[in-house]
């Protein structure tokens, strides 16, 4: 039987793998949840929105034969991703997960961990700031109980409602970023407190990196728990586990 492999996208890691996809026939479907207004072009069809919880998926994966699962969502996105394991398993259609390490510090960094928004929320209780809030669109309105901090916000779609910050600048942006980029918009801005989810990659690590140059503290959102789940560090693991690369993925 051909291979017909649904990804599930998001990230950069997901563009790279249906690059790679296309590039050696294999072919698929990438999938987006929609929060994008202008997801970034794709080498292979996608589709867009949500397939309706775990049952939607898995009656997604019969209606279209589809061969095998790679979720290659962000390490935030941690129900689609339980949604995965949970549908493949009811339809055995293979899965593997596309992930990223997370970041660690290193001696010059001073991070403080939070296990997750609410946590980040209850850090930023505190004397005013000027905070580089990296959080992404979706949970913006979570940290209104804060609002004595001035928040520089990057985005990759303008907001759609009104923010709940009396002082912010949004900046309109999609990475992946660069550290001398990073170090400029944090100064001209005069940050003094990132605030950010442990996304892992090097597409979003350059304000790590200007937040150590500059001596700024991180409070540091760590990952959500996911379900155990095969999982492969790189695009090769990946055509490896498809049968498509050098040798057999020994995961
Ligand atoms: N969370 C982040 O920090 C973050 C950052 C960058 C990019 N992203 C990307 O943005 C998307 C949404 O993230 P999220 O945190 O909102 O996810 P989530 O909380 O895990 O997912 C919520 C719901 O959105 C739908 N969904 C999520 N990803 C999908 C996909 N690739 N294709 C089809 N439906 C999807 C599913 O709806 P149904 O239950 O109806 O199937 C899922 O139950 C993900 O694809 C992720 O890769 C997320």
């Amino acid at each position: 039987m051909d291979k017909n492999p649904l990804i599930l996208g998001g990230t950069t890691e997901a563009t790279a793998l249906c690059l790679a996809l296309s590039a050696a026939g294999i072919g698929g479907t990438i999938s987006f949840a929609g929060r994008v207004m202008r997801p970034v072009r794709q080498p292979l069809p996608q589709r867009v929105g949500g397939f309706g919880g775990i049952a939607g998926l898995e009656r997604y994966l019969a209606d279209h034969r589809i061969s095998h699962v790679i979720d290659a969502t962000h390490p935030f996105a941690a129900q689609i991703s339980a949604n995965a394991v949970r549908a493949c398993a009811e339809a055995q259609v293979p899965l593997i997960a596309l992930g990223r390490a997370p970041w660690s510090a290193g001696p010059d960094d001073n991070w403080a961990h939070v296990p997750d928004i609410a946590g980040a929320v209850a850090a930023l209780n505190r004397p005013a700031a000027r905070v580089m809030l990296a959080v992404g669109r979706m949970h913006l309105a979570e940290f209104a109980p804060n609002p004595q901090h001035f928040y520089l916000l990057r985005l990759i779609d303008a907001p759609e409602a009104a923010l709940p910050f009396p002082d912010c600048r949004v900046v309109q942006d999609r990475g992946p970023f660069t550290t001398k980029a990073d170090l400029a918009l944090m100064q001209a801005h005069r940050i003094d407190l990132v605030v950010c989810k442990n996304s892992g990659g090097t597409g979003a690590q350059a304000k790590l990196l200007a937040a150590r140059a500059l001596g700024i503290p991180v409070v540091m959102i760590d990952r959500p728990a996911l379900p155990p789940r095969l999982e492969a560090h790189d695009v090769a693991a990946v055509l490896d586990w498809l049968g498509h690369g050098r040798t057999d993925l020994g995961v």
